[in-house]
């Protein structure tokens, strides 16, 4: 056969971009820094799903009530810091059930094994503590979090690297057996790896309670901002920014001429860190004063957030309604017209 005189190459597809965060908290500065911020900054390079992973949360938050703050006020929040519902599909993970039955088909073609060397159940075992069928069976959900949605780019912090690793590995089994079904997803490091310190130096996180919350009450923040641990180096003496968990903290929220002239005190000495802190207190607010103007609008309609979360609801369960109707003809379960995904 002839080969065609003037093949034009084929144009990428565009990537779809997707990821989840887990409400099982107020989100801090780690959060942000750590994954919000980026999530927001790539919903302008294609199209874009974000989800509340409520589901996820379900291992860990075991209190109905609290539960149910944790996922409006993880919406509001996220629409608060950026995240444009007019670009972006945002919807809560429980509002798309297509997704708990496309688990249901991944967990049947995956070996046990690589669910044991998955680290948050493996973690929890190598500490004595009981976990759950919910904690093992974890990475399954999340393979189908992001294969609902033929995603192809998953933003995400490097402990979860190992999550999308077990996603490609189910999707390439399935197709494998049942043919072309799934799109294969790769992670997209966030921040390179950078870990935002916490108010005693260690990363920060929920499990270490040593979190700056990003809508934290001004008085209750700045309180806990000046209580900062620090070196007790005598002021006197000349200090190197850098590796200094304070200095790191004020570096994620100054401007360039502000970081540079504290960087500068810093190698100077004969400053107080009681200074540094107020400095960081004052350059927060200012960061994240828009977003606490816009949270503030969004509180007062309460109506406002549900619509967005319905409308993300809606849009997310077509595509995944679509992906399901797929899997389900690929391994012998639709009938005919019955499949779901196809409008039946
Ligand atoms: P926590 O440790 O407080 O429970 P999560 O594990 O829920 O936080 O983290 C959600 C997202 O935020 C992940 O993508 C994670 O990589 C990111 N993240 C959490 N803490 C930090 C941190 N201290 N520095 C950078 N990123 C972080
Ligand atoms: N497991 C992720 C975390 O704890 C949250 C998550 C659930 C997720 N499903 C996902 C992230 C799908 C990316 C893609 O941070």
């Amino acid at each position: 056969m002839a080969s065609d005189p003037s093949p034009v190459p084929k144009a990428a597809p565009p990537a779809r971009v997707l990821s989840g965060i887990q409400p099982t908290g107020r989100f801090h500065w780690g959060n942000y820094c750590g994954a919000i911020r980026q999530y927001i900054d790539l919903q302008s390079s294609g199209e874009s799903y974000y989800f509340i992973a409520d589901l996820h949360a379900l291992t860990t938050v075991r209190d109905p009530a609290r539960l149910r703050e944790l996922v409006h006020a993880a919406a509001v929040d996220l629409v608060a810091l950026g995240l444009d519902p007019a670009r972006a599909t945002l919807f809560v993970q429980s509002d798309v059930p297509e997704v708990t039955e496309l688990t249901w088909l991944l967990m049947t073609v995956c070996p046990m094994g690589l669910l044991e060397r998955c680290h948050a159940y493996k973690d929890k075992k190598t500490r004595g503590l009981a976990a759950d069928a919910g904690l093992f069976t974890y990475p399954v959900l999340m393979a189908a979090d992001i294969l609902a949605y033929d995603a192809t780019v998953v933003p995400v912090g490097e402990d979860q690297v190992q999550h999308i690793e077990v996603c490609r590995d189910l999707a390439g089994t399935f197709n494998h057996l049942y043919g072309e079904v799934f799109t294969l997803p790769r992670p997209r490091l966030v921040a390179g790896g950078a870990k935002v310190p916490g108010t005693d130096g260690q990363k920060m996180s929920k499990s270490y309670d040593n979190t700056i919350e990003v809508f934290e009450d001004p008085a209750a923040q700045k309180k806990k901002i000046m209580r900062i641990t620090t070196d007790s180096r005598p002021m006197e003496q000349p200090k190197d920014p850098e590796g200094d968990h304070l200095y790191e903290l004020f570096s994620l929220f100054a401007p360039e001429a502000e970081r540079a002239a504290m960087a500068d005190l810093y190698r100077r000495g004969g400053f107080g860190y009681g200074e540094v802190k107020k400095a960081l207190v004052q350059v927060a607010g200012d960061f994240f004063a828009d977003a606490r103007r816009r949270r503030a609008e969004l509180e007062a309609d309460p109506a406002r957030i549900e619509a967005i979360l319905a409308d993300g609801a809606a849009r997310a369960r077509k595509q995944a309604g679509a992906v399901l109707g797929r899997a389900r003809d690929a391994c012998g379960l639709s009938r005919g017209a019955t499949a779901p995904g196809r409008g039946a």
